[in-house]
């Protein structure tokens, strides 16, 4: 441990505050992973859900990072500090902190080794998407989970959008009788879509590739959507956009290797100022120094090994086929997915921001905005600056004229679905006919959907989900 410990009863809340249930019985948290996305845990434990839970620790390589957090717990809520530790100390944190619950939100490739250690240390978990980034380290987690029996919890807050849980109800209700076909297109603009090319995900080591990180997300939808299990894979993906080849094949001008000091960091519209934004600069720029996480690199520079275009097929246990498409470089960000049943057709199209700005004043430039620059993914979902339509869900029966169907958007991430999230995650979960919450068989058929396309893009050949992993017991059915 590496700060100043306080009391371990007494390190969320300042002394005097009187808890809803006395804390007696409080589920003790640890958070590993202390970038952006761990806010979303951290301040739901140590506001709406303290008289529950009680954040104990945090993990990372990053000491500033953690030191940040603690910081701002303390500017905001009062905390004390919460004990910190480092990667190698994990095992022994879990003893010292008597942690009851891990929340993992560290870079996707460590995700396996948290969890493995934390369901080992009789811990159970709740890992940010992705499950994990490739399948030997899903097979390890699916066996370790199966050994210790520990509840694992994926957080696919994507599920709990009002308008992805519409779709849900009407799928289920039977409205458009069985879906036979499924055509799902995702675009990612030229703000968050190229935010992946910046940082850690654009290397396929630590991401798995925005098949994994990213669309395990959608995968995981039409799962879910559909209650099926995916069986063969088949895909094209490669790198067209991004990328220093793809730039000077356009006759581009080389681009200094990140923006911060660049002299073009005002007119470049693919430039991110992590100086210019206090978040950025104490989570990032000012702890770089300790772990060389350089979280604003040009776009267009060497050492890219993810994909920007990605086209797939999947054909689902049913017999259900998906025709998917993600790309990263639209100037519109947002997806259309359309579903084809035996008694008719559901379409969902949903604008989440209908442009990026190249102007330096313009809120819709990169980096800059009325919502958390620190997290571009956390903010996709929140209503765009200038919305076009932000959501439309139209039932198309058989012989009969087409609908509307209303849906109503809350307020907060993903459509207000964080929110939803983290109530059935940290609170008391209540029965849910949509069955929204997911479980570790859920968060690892997302991410194999995800893994067998990137074997197909090796490969050029068709994969079975069946052939990368064995789910223990011969179990495996997704809800
Ligand atoms: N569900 C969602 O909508 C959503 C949104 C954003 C991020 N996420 C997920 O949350 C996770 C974190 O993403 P982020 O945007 O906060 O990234 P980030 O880069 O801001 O933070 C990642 C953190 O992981 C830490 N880390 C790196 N190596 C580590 C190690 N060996 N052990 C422990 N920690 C380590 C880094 O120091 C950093 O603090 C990712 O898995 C991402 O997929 C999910």
């Amino acid at each position: 441990m590496t700060t100043e410990q306080p009391s371990t009863q007494e390190s969320a809340v300042d002394a005097g505050t009187v808890i809803p249930g006395s804390g007696v019985g409080r589920t003790r948290y640890a958070v590993v992973g202390l970038g952006s996305r761990s806010r979303m845990f951290t301040t739901a434990l140590l506001t709406e859900y303290r008289g529950r839970g009680e954040l104990v620790a945090l993990c990372d390589p990053n000491e500033t990072r953690m030191n940040y957090h603690n910081k701002s717990f303390a500017d905001e809520y009062g905390t004390q500090p919460i004990p910190t530790y480092r990667p190698e100390e994990f095992v022994s944190m879990l003893a010292e902190q008597r942690v009851d619950v891990v929340i993992v939100t560290s870079m996707d490739r460590t995700h396996d080794h948290y969890i493995v250690a934390a369901m080992e240390n009789g811990c159970d978990v709740i890992s940010e998407k992705p499950l994990t980034t490739d399948a030997d380290k899903c097979q390890r987690i699916l066996d370790t989970q199966a050994r210790t029996g520990r509840k694992l919890t994926v957080s696919f807050n994507y599920r709990y959008a009002p308008r992805n849980s519409a779709v849900k109800e009407l799928i289920q209700s039977g409205a458009i009788g069985d879906v036979l076909s499924v055509h799902f297109e995702w675009v990612l603009d030229t703000k968050h879509g190229a935010d992946y090319f910046r940082r850690w995900h654009r290397d396929k080591r630590n991401s798995g590739g925005l098949m994994i990180h990213k669309a395990s997300h959608h995968f995981d939808l039409v799962n879910w959507w559909l209650g099926e299990t995916p069986r063969t894979v088949f895909g094209f993906g490669d790198l067209r956009f991004y990328g220093r080849d793809n730039a000077e094949s356009r006759g581009e001008a080389p681009r200094p290797y990140r923006s911060h000091g660049s002299p073009d960091l005002e007119s470049d519209p693919w430039a991110i100022d992590l100086a210019g934004e206090p978040t950025l600069r104490a989570l990032y720029l000012d702890a770089e120094h300790e772990d060389g996480y350089i979280r604003d690199r040009s776009v267009f520079t060497d050492g890219i090994s993810i994909e920007d275009d990605m086209a797939v097929l999947v054909k689902y246990r049913s017999g259900a086929t998906l025709s998917y498409h993600l790309t990263a470089y639209s100037p519109w960000e947002g997806y259309r997915v359309m579903f084809n049943g035996t008694k008719g057709r559901l379409e969902l199209d949903v604008e989440e921001r209908s442009y990026v700005s190249g102007a330096a004043q313009d809120p819709n430039k990169p980096g800059a905005g009325s919502t958390d620059p620190t997290n571009p993914e956390q903010n996709a979902d929140e209503p765009p600056a200038t919305p076009i339509d932000a959501a439309r869900l139209t039932l198309r029966p058989l012989w009969d004229i087409p609908r509307r169907v209303e849906v109503e958007e809350g307020s907060g991430g993903h459509g207000g679905g964080d929110r939803r999230l983290l109530n059935d995650l940290l609170g008391d979960a209540e029965a849910d006919p949509l069955g929204r919450a997911a479980t570790h068989v859920d968060g690892a058929y997302a991410m194999l959907v995800g893994a067998a396309a990137n074997r197909s893009f090796a490969t050029g050949a068709p994969v079975e989900i069946a052939d990368l992993v064995a789910f223990p017991g011969g179990g495996g059915q997704p809800r």
